[in-house]
């Protein structure tokens, strides 16, 4: 088998097809390009929870996003926007976080539970103030209303150990056994909620707290150390705050200090935030100027996102392999719970000052969600979890709403494109491609040409792959090893437009197409257009 994939290797380089960062833009005339997907050689069952979300109480992503109240006249199931629950169950949503992101660690579970009339309006991490009607009962019905598994972020920073094991009382104690449980059954719910994920702060070397790692580790223990699990059948998944982007000093310091106490396998998963922001072509570090514009770009700023987005993949291999130093038995996983784009500020949903952070999502960030994603699948031995930031009204969206008015954002036809690799198992697959190359204020920049992965599920393989050039289409060989295709349907997303994106006036711009699927001999001949994100749904015979 390893024989067979050198040899292809071999022969690929043989045609010019091994990437190089030295090798000149190719024309339209020698766009091909090869995919080989080896279903026997499987990296791990992609987890459904890769297509997670994340709301956080932040501009407008739960007041207004998610939150209109019962009285509303927008659509609502008790409050909770229909459109948002629709969209969600349409896609499988596996799990949503909450409450944050920097607002859980300023965050009191007790203000937002109990009547409407006693909620405590508290002053948000944000700016502003939070009515607090949007709380813990909200957000568990809101999750039972669309499917997806809940995900709590406790406080670690504001609030003691004792809180959050209230918390997990509150919310996972069998009905009538103790305080909490009656107080959950006075509030309409005599009956556990079972939460399983519960996140212990968030982002702790930052606004959670400034700790040191070992700080950190201590404080992570005392939250740990005795939480209730409530039964056999019931456990807890507890997601230690971990890294931003290349820290991998967090990582290890942390997971030493948890090592040295034995306490390794007390966490599930070590979380790590990555946001593709700045767009600088190495200009600058700064975290203001590095960041650009959501919808006026050039092509330097279209491929400097979807390279800088690249990066999630040498992450998840660095912090990977930092991590076992000291887990050598992988037991702990990680929960990439924040990514996305993140643009400077100027495309809000006005009024700005109630939707900080929101920000209009192009195709090229369709292109982002595409490739994110496929390099999830191709760690799927590592990654068990992942929450794009934020679902609605922020950062890598993918809705929009205000008032009455929604929309979905190219980022949500691209998690639907991609449904059905969830709790499929991911096979390697080989994409040779001439790479993109563009220039970088007068440094070369380079980009693989085409990449993706493919997942298989029984007979039904699922191939989806992102062309990243601006302007290249490119005709691809697709190969099955040991295997015949027999049929497959496929979708595309693209525009001629590399600006394009939904609004409320212009919803429709930006969505998938069938694309026809070329099938002879038992192998498939596709073309990906330019700028865009394919899923192809095969059948193997
Ligand atoms: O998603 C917005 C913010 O980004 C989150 O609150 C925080 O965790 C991160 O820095």
């Amino acid at each position: 088998m390893l024989t067979d994939r050198r040899n292809f290797l071999k022969g690929l380089a043989a045609c010019g097809f091994a990437a190089s960062a030295s090798r000149s833009q190719s024309t339209a005339a020698e766009s091909s390009a090869h995919i080989e997907i080896l279903p026997d050689e499987p990296i791990g069952v992609i987890a459904p929870e890769i297509y997670g979300h994340f709301i956080e109480h932040l501009g407008g992503v739960i007041y207004d996003g998610v939150w209109v109240g019962e009285d509303s006249k927008v659509p609502n199931e008790g409050g909770i926007r229909r459109a948002v629950i629709d969209a969600l169950k349409a896609i499988h949503a596996p799990v949503v976080r909450w409450p944050g992101g920097c607002f859980a660690d300023s965050y009191n579970w007790r203000d937002g539970i109990g009547s409407a009339t006693g909620r405590k309006p508290r002053t948000n991490f944000w700016g502003g103030t939070d009515p607090n009607s949007f709380g813990t009962q909200e957000f568990l019905r809101f999750c039972t209303l669309t499917g997806a598994k809940p995900y709590l972020a406790a406080n670690l920073r504001g609030l003691p150990a004792w809180d959050f094991q209230q918390w997990v009382e509150y919310c996972n104690s069998p009905a009538g056994s103790t305080a909490g449980a009656k107080e959950r059954a006075a509030q309409g719910h005599p009956e556990p909620y079972d939460v399983r994920y519960w996140g212990v702060g968030n982002e702790s070397w930052g606004c959670g707290g400034n700790f040191t790692p070992e700080e950190y580790a201590t404080e992570f223990r005392r939250f740990t150390a005795w939480v209730p699990q409530y039964g056999r059948d019931q456990h807890l998944d507890l997601v230690a705050s971990g890294p931003s982007d290349y820290e991998v000093d967090w990582t290890r310091r942390l997971l030493r200090s948890l090592a040295e106490k034995g306490q390794i396998d007390s966490a599930y998963g070590l979380s790590l935030h990555y946001y593709t922001w700045n767009l600088s072509a190495g200009l600058t570090t700064d975290w203001n100027l590095g960041k650009r514009d959501a919808l006026q770009f050039d092509e330097l700023e279209w491929y400097e996102l979807l390279a800088q987005g690249n990066m999630m993949d040498s992450l998840i291999r660095d912090h990977w392999a930092v991590m076992a130093e000291s887990d050598r038995r992988h037991h702990i996983k990680l929960i990439v719970d924040e990514w996305g784009a993140w643009y400077k500020p100027g495309t809000e949903i006005n009024p700005k000052s109630k939707y900080a952070l929101s920000q209009m999502l192009t195709l090229r960030d369709a292109l982002l969600s595409g490739l994110t994603l496929d390099i999830f699948h191709r760690h799927a031995d590592k990654v068990a979890m992942a929450n794009a930031a934020q679902l609605i009204n922020c950062l890598h969206s993918l809705m929009l709403a205000s008032e009455d008015q929604f929309v979905l954002t190219p980022v949500y036809h691209v998690f639907k494109m991609y449904m059905a690799h969830m709790g499929a198992r991911s096979v390697r697959t080989e994409f040779a491609a001439p790479p993109v190359s563009y220039d970088r204020r007068g440094q070369p920049g380079t980009l693989w040409g085409l990449q993706g992965s493919a997942s298989v599920s029984g007979k039904s393989l699922t191939l989806t792959v992102v062309n990243p050039h601006a302007s290249r289409a490119l005709e691809a060989e697709v190969v099955v090893r040991g295997a015949t295709v027999a049929s497959g349907t496929g979708q595309v997303l693209t525009n001629t437009d590399l600006h394009a994106h939904n609004d409320f006036q212009h919803p429709d711009v930006v969505h998938p197409e069938p694309a026809s699927v070329t099938i002879a001999g038992g192998r498939l001949q596709h073309r990906f257009p330019p700028a865009s994100v394919t899923s192809l749904h095969l059948t193997l015979s």
